[in-house]
């Protein structure tokens, strides 16, 4: 028997010890009927998914593709274990300080605490000791359910207007619709409650401010309503505002590789579901979520299509720079935006044009210096951002530095690899709540 064929019979021997020790594990596929929030603890996506991911590649025959898959999947529940057993660690990055507890707040709030964000939004509380007596969590399926923390044991509660005004801090990790309901009920009241909230339903009013606290932090942290970016938007602008600051952007063109958890618990469990049920059933399952199948594909389209051909999320990011930059109409800002397979963090590929002649070296050293951003960019030792080492890391990475060929010398490409589920949501809001502790005590 020829080497191509021995290895066929070891990959489908493989595939089929893999479905069998699948069909043996209690609880790997999740249940449909059990509530995500529920399923999901507190640690849910936290942990890096390991190299073992590497080898997947769909190929043209299903054996070679069962046993890339078989991998994958055998990945996923390692994965899901370590979320499960893993301990509250802080993410590796020194550059973003801690909060400083000079001053204290006795309730912080979370609004959607079993989703995706609420999720990281506890874990950056804990982290980074944020100075709280207590913190209370609100969620809807999940109410009911006990959430261990360095708070103590949290029982979630159902949400209502008068038990989260209760908190003078409140962060609010559900749906716009819902938001821009109950937002503006939650603020002021006894506690002069803040709310900080991750939805769009308040990022384009005047009289919002919308917040990178690096960025536009100061002078903003005291309003009572806070809007927090568009996780593709907060990514980029890490990046974007240390070179805008030196050399003036005149155009900028994003295209972006998000992943699945961008669309919250539910993406990142119909990405998981769908590969394994490919490996149990050799096909991938019924998408819900997504527009199309996730698996094995890359859909160039998130959220829904406008006039003028563009989808919401990419035009998000050109009004969101736009607002938090203060850039004027001049400045030209246009993305694509694409789902990817990756669980979590967001990569995009994003071109300039600036005023001012830019230096790749130079532009480096300005990088190296900027708060929440880390150059990672050694071509030659295989070093550049990437989705996998971004995860669970607060600072953004950057590398792939290099001058244009379209612009000169006044242009400059790079790539960037961010955790949309912490810089790009939970960790922005929290430390737009540490700023906001600091502005009720001056
Ligand atoms: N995912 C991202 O990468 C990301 C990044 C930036 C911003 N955002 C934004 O952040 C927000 C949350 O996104 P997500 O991805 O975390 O969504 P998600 O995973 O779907 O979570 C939604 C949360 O809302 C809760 N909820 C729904 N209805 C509720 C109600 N009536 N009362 C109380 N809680 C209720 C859910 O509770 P149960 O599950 O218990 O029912 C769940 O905790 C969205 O506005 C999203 O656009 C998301």
């Amino acid at each position: 028997m020829g080497k191509v064929n021995d290895m066929k019979l070891h990959t489908m021997l493989l595939a089929l010890f893999g479905t069998a020790l699948l069909s043996c594990m209690p609880g790997f596929i999740i249940p449909t009927t059990m509530p995500r929030g529920q399923h999901a603890d507190h640690t849910h996506a936290d942990v890096p998914l390991s190299a073992e991911l590497d080898p997947v590649m769909p190929t043209t025959t299903l054996s070679s593709a069962a046993f890339g898959t078989l991998a994958l999947v055998l990945g996923v529940a390692t994965a899901r274990q370590r979320r499960r057993n893993s301990h509250i660690t802080a993410p590796r990055s020194a550059r973003v300080g801690v909060a400083v507890a000079a001053s204290k707040v006795e309730c912080v709030g979370i609004v959607g605490s079993s989703g995706a964000v609420g999720q990281e939004m506890l874990k950056c509380l804990e982290t980074r000791k944020f100075p709280t007596e207590k913190v209370r969590l609100f969620a809807k399926r999940a109410a009911g359910t006990t959430v261990p923390s360095v708070f103590g044991d949290i029982v979630v509660e159902p949400f209502s207007v008068e038990a989260a005004q209760e908190c003078e801090i409140v962060l609010m990790a559900v749906s716009g619709s819902f938001s821009e309901e109950f937002s503006p009920k939650i603020m002021g009241g006894a506690k002069n409650t803040t709310v900080i909230d991750n939805s769009s339903a308040f990022r384009y009013k005047d009289d919002i401010p919308l917040v990178v606290p690096e960025i536009n932090g100061e002078g903003n942290s005291s309003a009572g309503l806070i809007a927090n970016p568009n996780c593709t938007t907060a990514i980029g602008a890490m990046a974007l505002w240390p070179l805008h600051q030196k050399y003036k952007l005149k155009k900028v063109l994003m295209s972006t590789y998000q992943a699945a958890s961008g669309a919250g618990a539910e993406g990142m469990a119909e990405l998981e579901d769908g590969l394994a049920a490919y490996v149990k059933d050799g096909k991938v399952s019924e998408n819900k979520v997504f527009a199309h199948q996730l698996p094995f594909n890359v859909i160039p389209q998130i959220d829904a299509f406008q006039e003028n051909g563009y989808t919401k999320e990419e035009m998000k990011v050109t009004w969101e720079l736009q607002k938090i930059f203060g850039l004027s109409d001049d400045v030209k800002v246009a993305c694509t935006a694409v789902r990817v397979p990756t669980l979590r963090a967001h990569s995009e590929s994003i071109t300039i044009e600036t005023e001012l002649p830019i230096d790749p070296a130079e532009a480096t050293a300005l990088l190296k210096d900027a708060e929440g951003v880390k150059v990672v960019d050694d071509p030659e030792s295989f070093l550049y951002p990437m989705p996998l080492n971004a995860t669970g890391q607060y600072d953004v990475e950057v590398g792939r530095i290099r001058q244009s060929l379209i612009f000169g010398e006044n242009g400059l490409e790079f790539f960037v690899s961010g955790d949309q589920l912490l810089r790009g949501a939970a960790l922005n809001a929290v430390i737009i709540a540490e700023q906001a502790v600091q502005a009720r005590a001056d």
